[in-house]
């Protein structure tokens, strides 16, 4: 084989997007042989946009069951994710995901689970881990430039959404339709490579305004405090209600911080471990000598494109993955237990309690008020969060 026969499943704006970029020739060991979407308007599209012979399904199940492709990339609503997942690799299919890989841990541990009976593979569209800005914090980090982490602050608040968009479709911000606001449906990356850079959480205690800047009933800004292993602490920020927002990481170390921001990284470093320093001199306000740098990166910023072709480099090769299925879960418990602490008001141990978590988000579902007075331009007829079904 030396090229992976491809399915993508959903074909919204993301499925075509991904469809574009295959087609494109970025992609050159992946073969797009067939796209499946529940809409009739999207399978049009593909009819008339994709290349004759690219089959067209109906339903991602059909698509599966067809036997016409070696993989599927699921580009569906994230409560599909779970049982079109669990599908594929039952059917012998190897899975790339969308994020969030799902709305709650235990459907996502469904799906590794999954991976690991059929022995398929079970990868993360965690595109962002291909950004050169992130993959050069990560490399500082992995040299020791900070020494030991002690505190992360990451402020994400330009994903700046009018009333509009959530008026776009009648799933959009709702509890029963995404399982969730900003951590569900923009956040997913930043979880991700917040555990990816400095591990995961082992405590928060969060607060979340629900419908604070929007008619919606899930979230759309975040505050969390996080607690790692070691001591290190980390502050996470998210709104879709700024504007203008920040995009501003901030890593502080016993030797020096950095800050990530606007595609570019400082590194300030000081000459001796701040720890060191506190208890060595006799200087009662100290002023060591900072070096201030640019860290520079290798600019290669691959988004889809390289989560796919390390898909397909994993399958023919062996080679590693960008974002593995544990990776997925590692962001969803995340996720998960920044809910939690929000509705309890509760500081929350990871993993959170998983049983506990499904079923105040079921209550939530089931109390679902969806948006009033919105123009739901198309609904996707999904399975909804799957929350539903455990509550
Ligand atoms: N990685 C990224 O950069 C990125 C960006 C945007 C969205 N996403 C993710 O992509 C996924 C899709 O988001 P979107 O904005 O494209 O949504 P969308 O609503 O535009 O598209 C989803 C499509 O899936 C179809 N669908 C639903 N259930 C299906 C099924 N069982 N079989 C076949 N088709 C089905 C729907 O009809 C719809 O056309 C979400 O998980 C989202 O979080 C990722």
């Amino acid at each position: 084989m030396n090229a992976i026969r491809l399915g993508v499943i959903g074909i919204g704006n993301m499925g075509s997007e991904h469809c574009r970029n295959i087609l494109s020739g970025r992609t050159p060991e992946i073969r797009l042989a067939a796209v499946a979407d529940l809409r009739a308007t999207r399978r049009e599209w593909a009819a008339g946009n994709l290349p004759d012979g690219t089959a067209v399904f109906g339903s991602g199940s059909d698509l599966i069951r067809s036997r016409c492709c070696d993989a599927v990339l699921i580009a569906a609503p994230h409560g599909a994710h779970e049982p079109l997942a669990v599908e594929a690799l039952r059917a012998g299919l190897d899975v790339l995901c969308e994020k969030p890989m799902a709305v709650t841990a235990r459907q996502a541990e469904r799906m590794l689970d999954a991976a690991r009976d059929t022995g398929r593979t079970l990868a993360l569209m965690f595109n962002q881990r291909t950004n050169c800005a992130y993959r050069a914090v990560k490399d500082a980090l992995a040299r020791g430039e900070l020494g030991r982490i002690k505190r992360v602050v990451w402020i994400v608040t330009d994903w700046y959404r009018s009333q509009r968009y959530y008026d776009s479709g009648a799933w959009r911000a709702t509890w029963r339709g995404e399982g969730g606001g900003v951590l569900l449906n923009q956040c997913p990356h930043q979880l991700d490579l917040l555990v990816w850079l400095c591990g995961m959480p082992v405590a928060v205690q969060a607060h979340c305004g629900e419908g604070k800047w929007h008619r919606i009933e899930v979230e759309d800004d975040v505050t969390a405090y996080l607690e790692f292993d070691g001591g290190a602490t980390g502050v996470f920020i998210a709104s879709t209600g700024d504007y203008p927002g920040t995009n501003r990481l901030e890593i502080s170390g016993e030797r020096g911080k950095l800050v990530c921001e606007n595609g570019g990284i400082r590194l300030w470093q000081l000459p001796e471990s701040e720890r060191e320093l506190c208890f060595s001199t006799d200087d009662p306000w100290p002023h060591p000598p900072v070096q201030e740098v640019a860290l520079p990166t290798d600019g290669r910023n691959e988004q889809h494109c390289g989560v796919l072709n390390a898909f397909a480099g994993h399958l023919l090769r062996g080679e590693p993955l960008v974002a593995a299925a544990e990776d997925g879960l590692n962001a969803v418990r995340l996720s998960n237990a920044i809910h939690l602490s929000a509705w309890t008001g509760e500081r929350i141990e990871l993993p959170a309690d998983e049983e506990r978590f499904e079923s105040l988000l079921a209550e939530r579902v089931r109390r679902s008020e969806g948006k009033r007075g919105g123009d739901a331009t198309y609904d996707t007829d999904h399975r909804g969060t799957g929350a539903s079904v455990e509550g």
